[in-house]
């Protein structure tokens, strides 16, 4: 069978996506469609909104990336959508316009963990394909710490035993006003501020295993505010960014050095976040490994890191059963 084109759908949390890989590294149309607009209102996701809005969207949004890509549907050689982990309601939108196209094209589905596709996005392109490695996943979600040996074949060396790393920063952003998602305004006040100024804890740096802990510099910060008195929003997001990105370097160095793998990845939302991207690769340069970011526009949510994986579990011969069903809580490691 041929394994050329993959049409993929990403519905998992609020935003709509679609892509159009050809042979896993020709990305023909990646087309998120955002709602941020809509939740900016309310602070957060609203699944009944994220819920109705998906399924407003997403015919036209494949119809827009059929066009884009130049693509005939009966064309697609199979159709993937994220089967989990996320918001149910969102979940089910996505994942049951791909079941229904696969069945009315008579092409096989593949189900795809959000996870996953966050993982592997910094291999999209990549001739080599995925490589054994080191994964940091940072999204509004997750912080997971992985060791990758193969697809599909994954080790949790440590996750955050409570907020996110993208939770904190929009927690955070939250309490200083900034508009949801808080990652990106943080990131952009950080720029103008020192990151010295205020001492903030790095939870966890000195607990002798890998998972990490957010929420108690989050009530620092809280704590902190009201003795505040003029100036202080972009030192404050600086020096809490400065806390974020640190613990996570720390514990990702110590993982790759402590077991030895050369090849270093970051991925998901807060992967975007510039001085992450900047401390990692200083600190990878100086321990002599090799760091694979994920592309900017590959780092939040969207459809093309979900036709990766497809297209890498296709060609392992992995297909997806059509009685399964979308599962919220899909686990990436069992
Ligand atoms: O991967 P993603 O789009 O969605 C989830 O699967 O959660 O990640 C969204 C998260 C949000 O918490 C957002 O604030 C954060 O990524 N984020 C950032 C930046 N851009 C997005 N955090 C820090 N700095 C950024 N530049
Ligand atoms: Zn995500």
């Amino acid at each position: 069978m041929s394994d050329r084109l993959v049409l993929a759908i990403e519905t998992s949390c609020d935003e709509t996506a679609v892509a159009i890989l050809r042979d896993g590294r020709d990305l023909l149309v990646s087309e998120v469609a955002s709602q941020i607009d809509l939740h900016q209102k309310y602070g957060g996701v609203v699944p009944e909104v994220a819920s109705r809005n998906h399924l407003a969207r997403i015919w036209p949004l494949i119809t827009h990336a059929l066009a884009g890509a130049g693509v005939h549907l009966a064309e697609v050689d199979y159709i993937a959508a994220t089967r989990g982990p996320g918001l149910l309601t969102s979940l089910l939108i996505g994942y049951s316009v791909g079941k229904g196209l696969s069945i009315g094209l008579g092409k096989p589905f593949i189900g795809v963990n959000h996870l996953e596709g966050h993982l592997l996005s910094p291999f999209l392109g990549d001739p080599l394909g995925p490589q054994p490695s080191i994964g940091l996943v940072v999204s509004g979600g997750h912080t997971l710490l992985l060791r990758i040996d193969e697809v599909g074949s994954y080790q949790m060396l440590g996750r955050t035993l409570d907020d996110a790393a993208g939770e904190a920063f929009d927690k955070v952003a939250k309490l200083l006003g900034l508009p949801y998602p808080g990652g990106p305004a943080i990131n952009r006040w950080a720029k103008k501020g020192d990151p010295a100024r205020f001492k903030l804890p790095r939870s966890m740096v000195g607990s002798g295993d890998l998972n990490f802990s957010f929420s108690g510099l989050k009530t620092a910060v809280r704590y902190l505010m009201p003795k505040l008195k003029g100036d202080f929003q972009a030192d404050l997001c600086a020096s809490f960014q400065e806390a974020v990105v640190d613990v996570l370097v720390q514990k990702t160095i110590s993982a790759a050095t402590t077991i030895g793998l050369q090849f270093v990845t970051v991925s998901g939302g807060v992967s975007c976040n510039s001085r992450l991207r900047e401390k990692i690769s200083e600190a990878c340069r100086k321990e002599g490994l090799t760091l694979k970011l994920a592309d900017p526009n590959l780092s939040t949510d969207n459809a093309a890191m979900i036709a990766y994986v497809a297209h890498e579990r296709f060609r392992r011969g992995y297909r997806s059963a059509l009685d399964e069903d979308a599962d919220p809580n899909l686990k990436l490691v069992q």
